[in-house]
Order: C-alpha cells, then sequence, then structure tokens
C-alpha cells in the first residue's frame, strides 16, 4: 500500500460515512419527519468545498499516470475525470435546491429527494467501482517511482471536517459525528454476542 493510497482510501471512508448520514437525514426527510438541515447542508458543503477540490483531482493524477502506463486498464475504467465533473455537478444541484428550501422557496418534495437520491447513488456507486476496479489496478500498475511522483505533485490542505483543525462551519457536524460515533460504539456494546443484531 502506498501513502497516496492510503489517503485516498481514508477520505473515501469519511465520504462514506457522510453519505451514510445523508441517507439517515433523507430517510427522516420522506417519511414527513424534520431533518438536521444544519447537518446536510454542511454534508453538501464539505463535498463542494473538500473532494470535489482536493480529493478528486488527486485521483485524476493517478488515472493519467495509469493512462501512460497501461491505456486498455485505463480504457476499461473509463473517463474518471468525466465522472469527477458529472459528481461535481450532482453535488451543485443538490446544494442549489437544498437552499432553495431553506429559503422557503417553492420546491417540490419529490425534486429535493430527487437531487438528494441522485448525489447519494452516484457517490455511492463512484466510490465503489474505484475501490473495486480503479484503486487496484493502479496498485497493481503504478511503480514505486510512479507513486512516489504522485505524492511529490499532489497538494491537500488540511481536511475541514477531518482534519486537525475543524473549519468552524464543520463544528456542528462534528459534533454530530463523534456524537453518533460514540452512540453507535455503545450499541455495539450493548448488542455483542445478540445475534441478528444488526444495524
Ligand atoms: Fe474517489
Amino acid at each position: 500500500m502506498t501513502e497516496v493510497m492510503r489517503v485516498l482510501r481514508r477520505e473515501h471512508a469519511n465520504m462514506a460515512a457522510l453519505v451514510k448520514t445523508l441517507d439517515w437525514q433523507m430517510r427522516e426527510f420522506e417519511i414527513g419527519g424534520q431533518p438536521d438541515y444544519d447537518v446536510i447542508r454542511s454534508v453538501v458543503d464539505y463535498f463542494l468545498s473538500f473532494p470535489d477540490l482536493y480529493h478528486h483531482p488527486k485521483e485524476d493524477l493517478v488515472f493519467e499516470r495509469l493512462k501512460l502506463r497501461a491505456p486498455e486498464v485505463a480504457e476499461r475504467i473509463g473517463d474518471l475525470r468525466r465522472e469527477h465533473e458529472m459528481i461535481a455537478a450532482r453535488s451543485r444541484e443538490f446544494s442549489a435546491g437544498l437552499k432553495a428550501i431553506l429559503e422557503e422557496a417553492h420546491v417540490p418534495r419529490e425534486a429535493f429527494v430527487r437531487w438528494a437520491r441522485a448525489f447519494i447513488d452516484v457517490q455511492m456507486r463512484h466510490m465503489d467501482m474505484e475501490e473495486a476496479d480503479f484503486f487496484p489496478s493502479a496498485l497493481q500498475v503504478l511503480s514505486d517511482q510512479d507513486w512516489q511522483e504522485l505524492e511529490t505533485a499532489m497538494t491537500t490542505p488540511d481536511d475541514p471536517l477531518f482534519g486537525e483543525n475543524v473549519g468552524e462551519r464543520f463544528e456542528h457536524l462534528h459534533q454530530s459525528i463523534l456524537r453518533w460515533q460514540a452512540e453507535d460504539q455503545q450499541a455495539r456494546v450493548a448488542g455483542s454476542g445478540a445475534p441478528g443484531s444488526s444495524s
């Protein structure tokens, strides 16, 4: 495992946790409940301000190198850069829908659910594909020197949600995540040994 891949996988794990959070919130909304709009807002803001700006460009660099070393493998994987652009478009679409809802503009519930579901869906499918195909292929094809050069070429500022210093606008989400993790941990301890008690 290379340092670049460790970082990309860690970022995926963080993103997957957020997508799951969003999924819970949307379920609440879909059954007519009141979701935590602050949490939803922060999740979308995070995707716009970190993965779209710093995670996907790193993957693009790895993909470019893969294309150079094994064009046939890259071709099988597809057009990753375009997929990243499409994902960013889904983030912006969902963000605009949420903004309209928060400003109490008339947005049909179904439209909001559709944007949210499209966002959740595309994020999960994309990450699954990368984990199953793109990452293992890159690890197989690229040399130590490739990884070294890629690492040098990459810049990542501190992650505003999962990094050392949590940005002010992500504080509420950060606290919520810590609380959920603690609850999850407690539930696990309480449920350990009870067969079938999965969440
Ligand atoms: Fe990714």
